[in-house]
């Protein structure tokens, strides 16, 4: 663990992400978690997202939606590069091989005032 991989626990209040390191940590309902940053479609920074009402973490760019705990994308992204809007068949396409390169999950947890990835 690089002393960079910690993030102050008072900027993670429920239903926050931050950045710690390489990595997205947020707070799923008072738990925190971590997953890699870099998503799975076109590398938008997931610590600038955010979690919706099912606890998964939206990207900022597409939508693209993943499970914290598996790291796997569970809806595809809702359009690419500059265009948002419905793209059924690519969204399908892209949620397909993104199961096989899921996001890496790591552990967070309370370390004193910090969150820290284990
Ligand atoms: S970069 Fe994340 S959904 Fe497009």
């Amino acid at each position: 663990m690089s002393e960079t991989d910690r993030i102050p626990a008072d900027r993670l209040p429920p239903g926050r992400v931050g950045r710690a390191g390489n990595w997205a940590v947020g707070n799923r309902d008072g738990k925190y978690f971590a997953v890699s940053r870099r998503c799975r479609h076109q590398l938008a920074d997931l610590s600038e997202g955010s979690l919706d009402a099912d606890g998964c973490l939206v990207c900022p760019w597409h939508q693209a939606r993943y499970d914290v705990r598996t790291g796997d994308m569970v809806e595809g992204p809702r359009g690419f590069l500059g265009y948002h809007g419905p793209t059924p068949g690519y969204t399908q396409l892209v949620r397909g091989y993104a199961h096989f390169l899921r996001l890496r999950v790591r552990k967070a947890l309370r370390r004193g005032d910090d969150v820290v990835v284990t």
